[in-house]
């Protein structure tokens, strides 16, 4: 046995790590964000420091922690493995014991899902998934915050999904299934998400009495959405596959799509976005884009996230 995971805390490394408690976290950042807009914030991670590690780049997940750990009373401490041990070699067991000994937190940033499985379980303080080639759940958590705030429900909301079926694509299934929306996702052939998010979404889906559609007919899907929600063609790591962005002919959110949708219709990224490619300026910049509002709940939802994971 693993001695290691016999020790009791708290990771985000998937979707599924919320189960019965993405809810709760979601309406504790709204309540975040009202905080932090009237008064000062309690210094909850004070004498706390958090490593970041980023092996790919970030603008939002990466700020959105350091100014979250900062409005707390906590220090940052943003690390490239490149300069790193890591980068020689340090395998990701040493490195997650001998981090445990020095910082509260680690917010982490693969190519490799495996290693912030490898880093979490050999960790004794909270681990934090900051995205993978599977999953991006903070970013989800975010989202479903967002969509909180705009239609105080999730039951009988809908959301589409139009791209690719990737790490974003695979969270969002998950945690709009677990929160009780409806979810449609429409891919290309052969880009549809990993069949294993699939099957978890629909078990969730099925509890919550909601439904889960998967598709390839961009138009179609969009028909009933409440939401929108596209993201990248090309995601970092698989940038010698520019060639994908051929089979995406068609599944761009432009002002063409976003009219067969409803009337009041919003649109949603995670960011960054690729302007004139997955999403045209036009859609991005209208009435119907809440892009924005979910980039500054990264700021919220992470300062809720690392609240909850520290139980403080
Ligand atoms: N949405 C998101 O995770 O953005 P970054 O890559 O800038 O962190
Ligand atoms: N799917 C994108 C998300 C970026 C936030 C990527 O992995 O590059």
């Amino acid at each position: 046995m693993d001695i290691y995971r016999l020790i009791m805390k708290h990771d985000l490394i998937v979707m599924v790590d919320l189960e019965g408690e993405l809810e709760n976290l979601i309406d504790r950042a709204i309540i975040l964000k009202k905080q932090a807009k009237s008064e000062a914030l309690p210094e909850l991670l004070k004498n706390k420091s958090f490593a970041l590690i980023f092996e790919k780049p970030s603008t939002r997940t990466r700020i959105s922690f350091e100014a979250a750990i900062a409005q707390f009373g906590g220090h940052p401490i943003y690390l490239n493995p490149n300069d790193m041990q890591m980068g020689r070699g340090e395998t990701i067991s040493d490195t997650g014991y001998v981090l445990s000994r020095f910082v509260s937190g680690i917010i982490y940033r693969a190519f490799d899902y495996r290693n912030v499985v490898e880093l979490a379980k050999k960790s004794t303080i909270p681990v934090i998934n900051a995205l993978d080639n599977r999953e991006h759940p903070c970013q989800i958590v975010a989202d479903l915050m967002t969509i909180k705030e705009k239609k105080k429900k999730f039951k009988d909301v809908t959301i589409c999904y139009v791209g690719d079926g990737n790490n974003v694509c695979n969270s969002l299934m998950v945690g709009a299934a677990m929160v009780g929306m409806n979810i449609v996702v429409a891919t290309p052939k052969g880009h549809e998400p990993d069949l294993a998010y699939v099957k978890t979404a629909e078990k969730f889906a099925s509890n919550n009495k909601s439904s889960i559609k998967i598709m390839n007919d961009p138009v179609k899907a969009v028909k009933d959405a409440d939401f929108i929600y596209t993201d990248v063609w090309v995601s970092m790591g698989e940038e010698k596959l520019k060639d994908k962005e051929k089979d995406f002919d068609g599944y761009q959110v432009n002002m063409n799509l976003v009219k067969k949708a409803k009337k009041n219709v919003m649109v949603m990224h995670c960011l960054p976005a690729h302007r004139g490619v997955e999403i045209t300026d036009e859609v991005i910049d209208s009435k119907y884009s809440i892009v924005f509002d979910q980039a500054e709940n990264r700021l919220h939802s992470e300062a809720a996230i690392l609240l909850h994971l520290l139980e403080v």
